[in-house]
């Protein structure tokens, strides 16, 4: 499922740039069922079933013995919401562990004893944390310093200074009529930035007014 994502792209360029790290594993290979198992029925019942204990602190125990993480995350529709202040605060950490769940849970003692850090992308659910794992990482590792070839293109991003990002044209001048805004020919940088700027506000105004009261 990862494979795809991280293997394309600023994600599998960051990686063989050796910008980034990247390591999967597999829960099952910390299963002690014959067949694998990582999930059981829930106590008290109810739906679904629940991500166990055991494989998955094994599993957290093992990496740990060999790296030493700034935060173990579990991603989940239940945690802080991910947004740019997030991002770029997890891009400055050395190493990150993050911990997909699945089926409707897991077992809350790894939550409360294991986990430094819930993170959602989002108030919806996904089918389990993969998606939202991907989502993450590629937050993250594209504004790490040297990853994106043209530097400041990453801070000029929308949100880096809680704005949205101006409109962008590009040739032709003139499509059916549809012309360039004519400032953007001027050549003259200032009026060109002080445009840019304009727009930017006005955009965050009439679509993420909340966006301008949040901290940075
Ligand atoms: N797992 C399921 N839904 C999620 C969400 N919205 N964010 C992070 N992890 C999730």
């Amino acid at each position: 499922m990862f494979e795809g994502p991280f293997s394309h792209s600023i994600l599998k360029r960051a990686q063989e740039k050796g910008h980034v790290t990247i390591r999967l594993h597999n829960i099952r290979d910390w299963s002690t069922s014959k067949h694998k198992n990582v999930d059981d029925y829930p106590y008290g019942g109810g739906a679904g079933m629940v991500m166990m204990v055991e494989p998955v602190v094994k599993c957290i125990e093992e990496l740990k013995a060999i790296t030493a993480y700034d935060e173990v995350i579990y991603l989940s529709p239940d945690g802080e919401l991910l947004n740019q202040r997030i991002a770029n605060q997890l891009s400055t950490k050395q190493n990150l562990l993050v911990l997909c769940g699945h089926y409707k849970g897991i077992d809350e003692r790894i939550r409360t004893h294991f986990i430094t850090r819930e993170i959602s992308i989002g108030d919806y659910v996904l089918s389990g944390g993969e998606l939202a794992a991907m989502v993450l990482a590629d937050a993250i590792v594209r504004i790490i310093p040297g990853v994106l070839n043209d530097e400041t293109s990453a801070l000029s991003d929308s949100y880096q200074d809680n704005l949205l990002s101006p409109p962008a044209y590009t040739r032709p001048y003139d499509f059916r009529g549809l012309r360039v805004p004519d400032i953007l020919l001027s050549g003259n940088d200032r009026e060109i930035a002080k445009w840019k700027y304009e727009q930017s506000l006005e955009r965050t105004k009439a679509r993420r007014p909340g966006l301008l009261e949040e901290e940075t």
